[in-house]
């Protein structure tokens, strides 16, 4: 009864964007629940709605526009509903001076969630429209701040934040601020934790995990980081995102292969195969060097799987250039792969660049590498059937009804038939059909 009284009224948190966003949703929720909050899974009855925004593309920040719209007309009828906006997108002027126009009543940046409480709690009282983003270099980590994590077997686990690299089309360096790593024993406190609560996958996070540790006086490297976290009791499985191809090491390398907990998968970003482009983009590699690192995952970790990030249409790119990131796709032959449409981020310094290519040449070369990395997906996929895979169970497939939904240590996706008593274990499943996103089997008679 106690605490039923001190209810606040009901809270929404809608989230874009990458994992780091989900992850700092899950804090939202926890800080929001600690000042009395109660989750609604509906917009239109929430006292509080959290937009977690992310500017990666333009048409991620649409999307945000478009719901912003929708919550304004629910706020005409609710008048005392708080529209809070953080994320990517908050920390950038000029979308800060379209948001103003938009009935926001909050708005925080990606290093201030520690301090929504106190705005929550100043905008009540004073009805006036706050902004709160931390602009003087990088705060501190804020490292004990509370979360309500989403439920399951797989838990995100931030080890760094920020990044240094500044590509030259990307607007994450910009909105995250400068890399800054974790103290290893902060991660591994919140790993054991995790296990307590039941998680057996931990996903280790960063925008470039490759450079984990530096500047930290610990002296621990990201591959040092994952030797730890598998010494870890009781965690069964590790795995990582994103490396970077500049900074993937031997050493890196030889320590997955030789972790039993750290899964066969890396997802690294090739993003173009033309040298010309990598150098405009700032990636800080070559054509040959990403293909020499690949060869070697491949030849050091049997079975791996790799998948990356493309983007095609970066302004100037040609034709040739084109059939450059073609090549690749077939040289390495990703296991899976997301692809994009260039899109320019103001205050990048790609927007800056000439030959900026019309939408119908970028839309055309999306479809056709599409059409080419999801033949490949398939055929590596349809050469699984009759296999063997160990899975393990993540709980009921969104897709199919009625059927478990469970990840490859490779991370497919495989669908079967089984009793809801699997969720969270580790089985065997023989694979009977393949298509280009998932795997469909049967579980192996146990004996
Ligand atoms: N830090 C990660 C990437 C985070 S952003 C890494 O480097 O691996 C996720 C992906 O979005 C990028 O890898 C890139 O492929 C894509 N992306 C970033 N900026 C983009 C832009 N301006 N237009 C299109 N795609 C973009
Ligand atoms: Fe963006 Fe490059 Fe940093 Fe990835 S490494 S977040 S693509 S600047
Ligand atoms: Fe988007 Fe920010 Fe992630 S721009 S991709 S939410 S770091």
């Amino acid at each position: 009864m106690e605490a039923r009284s001190e209810t606040r009224g009901s809270y929404h948190i809608l989230t874009y964007g990458c994992q780091m966003n989900v992850r700092d949703s899950e804090i939202l929720a926890g800080i929001v629940e600690g000042m009395g909050y109660i989750m609604t899974p509906h917009l239109d009855e929430a006292d509080l709605i959290i937009f977690n925004t992310c500017s990666v593309r333009h048409s991620a920040e649409n999307k945000v526009y478009g719901k912003l719209g929708e919550v304004a007309r629910l706020k005409r009828k609710n008048p005392d509903m708080i529209i809070a906006v953080g994320g990517c997108m908050a920390q950038l002027e000029n979308v800060r001076k379209r948001l103003k126009k938009q009935q926001v009543d909050i708005v925080f940046g990606t290093q201030n969630l520690d301090e929504l409480p106190q705005l929550i709690a100043e905008h009540q009282q004073s009805g006036r429209n706050l902004v709160k983003i931390y602009e003087e270099g990088d705060r501190e980590i804020a490292d004990n701040l509370p979360s309500s994590r989403n439920k399951g077997v797989s838990a995100f686990v931030n080890i760094m934040y920020g990044c240094n690299n500044f590509c030259s089309y990307c607007i994450v360096p910009y909105t995250r601020g400068r890399e800054r790593s974790r103290q290893p024993d902060h991660i591994m406190a919140e790993i054991r934790d995790l296990l307590r609560q039941g998680y057996k996958e931990v996903t280790l996070l960063g925008q470039n995990v490759n450079s984990y540790g530096k500047g930290l006086e610990a002296g621990v490297d990201f591959a040092d980081l994952l030797s730890m976290v598998s010494r870890i009791d009781g965690i069964e499985r590790i795995r990582f995102t994103t490396s970077h191809p500049r900074d993937m090491s031997d050493k890196l390398i030889d320590t997955i292969a030789q972790e039993p907990k750290v899964c066969e998968h890396i997802h690294v970003a090739m993003q173009a195969g033309s040298n010309r482009i990598l150098q405009l983009m700032n990636r800080g590699y070559t054509r040959e060097h990403y293909l020499e690192r690949t060869q070697r995952i491949r030849e050091k970790i049997p079975g791996v799987a790799i998948s990356t990030d493309i983007i095609v249409g970066f302004p100037g790119e040609s034709e040739e250039d084109f059939q450059d990131t073609l090549d690749m796709v077939r040289k390495v032959r990703f296991d899976s792969a997301f692809t994009f449409m260039y899109s320019v981020r103001s205050g990048t310094k790609a927007a800056s660049l000439d030959h900026h290519l019309p939408l119908e040449v970028r839309r055309q070369r999306l479809l056709t590498l599409n059409e080419l990395q999801y033949s490949i997906a398939l055929e590596i996929n349809q050469s699984l059937v009759g296999s063997t895979q160990e899975v393990l169970v993540e709980g009921w497939s969104k897709t199919d009804k009625g059927k478990l939904s469970s990840r490859t240590r490779t991370n497919r996706i495989v669908i079967f038939s089984g009793p809801e008593t699997l969720i969270g274990k580790i089985i065997n499943v023989k694979i009977k059909e393949a298509t280009t996103f998932s795997l469909f089997g049967e579980i192996m008679q146990v004996d």
